[in-house]
C-alpha cells in the first residue's frame, strides 16, 4: 500500500542518544553514569530497500531502531520518515505513525502471553479501528503467510521460539506498514530456522513492497540484504 512518492523511507541526521543513569549511594552521595549509545549517526534508506544493520552486542542497534521506530526520542539529531521529521512531532502524532505505518519486531518479541497467536496479530488492527470481519480475515491470512495456520489458538508460551518469532512478524505486518523494523529477528534461532525466517522476511518485503531494516550481529544471514550498514560503539562505519 504505497501512497507517498518520496525516495527515502528513512533519513537520519547526526542522531545521538545519551542515557543518564543516576545512582544514589548514600544520604548525600549521588553519582551519574552516562552512556553515549549513539554518537551522531547519519545515513539514508531508500524506499523499498532491504538493509541489514550489522554490529556487535552493545553497539547501539536496538537504540537506533527504537529511535527510527519512534519508540525512543534521540538526545540530538533528526529522523525523517518519508520526509516527515519524526523528532519534530507530538507524541500523539508519533503514536499514530507508529501504529499505521511502521511495523516493529522486538528483539524479545513482546507478544502478549495471555492472548492467542491470532489475537496478538489482531490487536494492532483493533487499535486502528479495523472492523471485526476485516481484521479476522487479515489475521487468518497473516497466520497463513508465516506458516502458522494451525497454531492460531496457541498462546505464546505454548509456541516455540521460531513460532513466536513468526507471530511477531505477522503482528508487525497487521496494519500494512510502509517500513518494517526487525531487531535481531533471528537472534534466538538455530541457523536453519534463522535462514527460513530471513527468506520469509525477504519474500514478504518484496511481495508487499515494504522497506526493511533489520539488525543482526550474525554475518551468515546478511547475504540476503541489498545493503549493509555497519555500526560500532554508536558510530556508523
Ligand atoms: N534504557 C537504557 N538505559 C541505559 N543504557 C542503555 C539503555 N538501553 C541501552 N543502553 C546502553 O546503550 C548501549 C547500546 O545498547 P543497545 O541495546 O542499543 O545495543 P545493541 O547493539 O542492540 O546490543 P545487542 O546486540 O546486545 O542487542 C549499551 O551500552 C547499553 O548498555
Ligand atoms: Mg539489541
Amino acid at each position: 500500500m504505497k501512497t507517498l512518492q518520496y525516495p527515502y523511507a528513512v533519513e537520519t541526521e547526526n542522531v545521538e542518544k545519551i542515557y543518564y543513569l543516576s545512582k544514589q549511594r548514600g544520604e548525600n552521595e549521588h553519582s551519574e553514569l552516562i552512556v553515549h549509545a549513539l554518537k551522531g549517526c547519519t545515513f539514508k534508506i531508500k524506499d523499498g530497500e532491504f538493509v541489514s544493520l550489522l554490529g556487535p552486542s552493545g553497539s547501539g542497534k536496538t537504540t537506533l531502531l527504537e529511535i527510527i521506530g519512534g519508540i525512543v526520542r534521540p538526545t540530538r539529531g533528526n529522523v525523517f520518515f518519508y520526509g516527515f521529521d519524526l523528532t519534530a512531532i507530538k507524541a500523539k502524532e508519533l503514536a499514530l505513525i507508529r501504529l499505521k505505518a511502521i511495523g516493529y519486531i522486538f528483539q524479545d518479541f513482546r507478544l502478549i502471553p495471555v492472548l492467542s497467536a491470532f489475537e496478538n496479530i489482531e490487536l494492532p488492527m483493533v487499535f486502528s479501528g479495523i472492523p471485526r470481519e476485516v481484521r479476522h480475515k487479515k489475521a487468518r491470512e497473516l497466520l497463513k503467510m508465516v506458516g502458522l495456520e494451525n497454531f492460531g489458538e496457541h498462546k505464546p508460551p505454548q509456541l516455540s521460539g521460531g513460532q513466536q518469532q513468526r507471530v511477531a512478524i505477522a503482528r508487525a505486518l497487521a496494519n500494512d506498514p510502509m517500513l518494517l523494523l526487525a531487531d535481531e529477528p533471528t537472534g534466538n534461532l538455530d541457523l536453519v530456522t534463522a535462514m527460513k525466517i530471513i527468506k520469509l522476511l525477504r519474500t514478504i518485503a518484496k511481495d508487499l513492497e515494504i522497506t526493511v531494516l533489520l539488525s543482526t550481529h550474525d554475518l551468515k544471514i546478511i547475504g540476503v540484504s541489498d545493503r549493509i550498514i555497519r555500526i560500532r560503539d554508536g558510530v556508523i562505519i
